[in-house]
């Protein structure tokens, strides 16, 4: 087993989950090494630094230089993420989990693609509940054809499309087997002018978003978030001949209707459940190591933002886009200083 020195940039509260996921990696052996924050002196860059050991620097660029790392996690606001990413790749690492939402626009997503293909570095987006067993359970059910033909897949969530979000259209990609987007239909709402929130302080954000998503499958997406949507993060895989729910609030995390069986809904068996960011931490490790491409990789990545601003960008002109979204910028911010929105 490979020893791999792991370093982060962006400190906070997730930076903490990716430090325990490290440490219950079973495919390699991890020497915690350093950490940049921003903020070196505040209480939770402290706290990983505290609890791991890990040497605060308050420039990435001064860490990656001085430290010879192999595994990056990239754990700050999404305005910091191409710029750390873009770093971490130039400095020779070989695997970099970068967080949600993988950037800001598509110019960014690009810019990282590139910097992380000419340096050949697995980059993973930590899309994690792709890893959850009832997540790859149902995405199994459902391309066994156990609701027959898939027609569309809800998701839906409390907050925004570039918070939670990505998660849910991530999901909805992943249930449909990674499928090319072929069209995409959107609507948001902003009143609260809300110029950040929470783990998103750089971000400006909409209050409500409404996105359709046809892919080349014939299933349709359909994702609701924020104000007036079902603030669960829950789907529902409707087929031909029966219902795939995931993660619905009243019972089991998967449960399944089928016209085949006949027996009403009955819960399928799950695998014990470990971290989601244990298994994806391992999956990196593959990844580097040549055996995978990891299931949150790159391109997954850039599709769930690619989702996102076509909605923004749907909204923004009142009609369907196909695909590609040939839109560089953050449509969002557009509109506000355009004051369409
Ligand atoms: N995968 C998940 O389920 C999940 C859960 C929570 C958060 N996240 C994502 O993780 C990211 C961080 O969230 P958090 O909850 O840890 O936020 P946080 O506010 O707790 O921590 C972010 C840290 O990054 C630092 N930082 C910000 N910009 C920086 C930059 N450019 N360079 C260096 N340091 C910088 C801040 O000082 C802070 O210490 C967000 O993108 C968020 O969407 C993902």
């Amino acid at each position: 087993m490979r020893t791999y020195r792991v370093g982060f940039i962006g400190c906070g509260g997730i930076s903490r989950a990716h430090a325990d996921g490290y440490k219950h990696v079973r495919n390699a052996q991890i020497e915690f090494v350093a950490g940049s924050d921003i903020d070196p002196d505040g209480e939770k860059a402290r706290r990983l630094a505290d609890e791991y050991g890990v040497k605060l620097y308050a420039d990435h660029e001064v860490m990656l230089a001085q430290e010879d790392l192999d595994l990056i996690s990239i754990c700050t606001w999404p305005r910091g993420h191409c710029e750390a990413t873009v770093a971490a790749a130039g400095h020779s690492v070989k695997g970099i989990l970068c967080e949600k939402p993988m950037a800001v626009t598509l110019e960014e997503a690009d810019r990282m693609i590139h910097a992380c293909g000419q340096a050949d570095v697995a980059l993973a987006i930590g899309h994690a509940h792709r890893f959850s067993p009832q997540a790859v359970r149902a995405r199994e059910l459902a391309q066994a054809g156990e609701i027959g033909h898939v027609k569309m897949i809800w998701g839906h969530c409390s907050l925004d499309l570039m918070n939670n979000g990505t998660h849910v259209i991530d999901l909805i990609n992943y249930l449909n087997g990674d499928v090319e987007p072929l069209w995409v239909m959107g609507q948001i709402e902003r009143h609260r002018n809300l110029e950040g929130r929470g783990n998103h302080p750089d971000m400006m954000v909409e209050d409500m978003a409404i996105g359709r998503v046809g892919y080349s499958n014939d299933v349709v997406g359909l994702i609701e978030l924020g104000e007036r949507a079902d603030q669960a993060f829950a789907f529902r895989i409707i087929g031909s001949d029966g219902i795939i729910e995931v993660n619905t609030p009243d019972g089991p995390p998967l449960k399944i209707l089928s016209g085949f069986r006949q027996q009403g809904w009955y819960a399928p068996e799950l695998p014990d459940s470990r971290s989601s960011f244990h298994s994806e931490l391992e999956e990196l490790i593959d990844a580097v190591e040549g055996r995978v491409v990891h299931r949150s990789n790159a391109k997954n990545g850039r599709r769930a933002l690619e989702i996102i601003i076509g909605i923004f960008e749907s909204s923004a002109r009142r009609t369907a886009l196909d695909f590609p979204i040939e839109v560089r910028d953050f449509p969002l911010e557009r509109m506000i200083r355009e004051k369409m929105i």
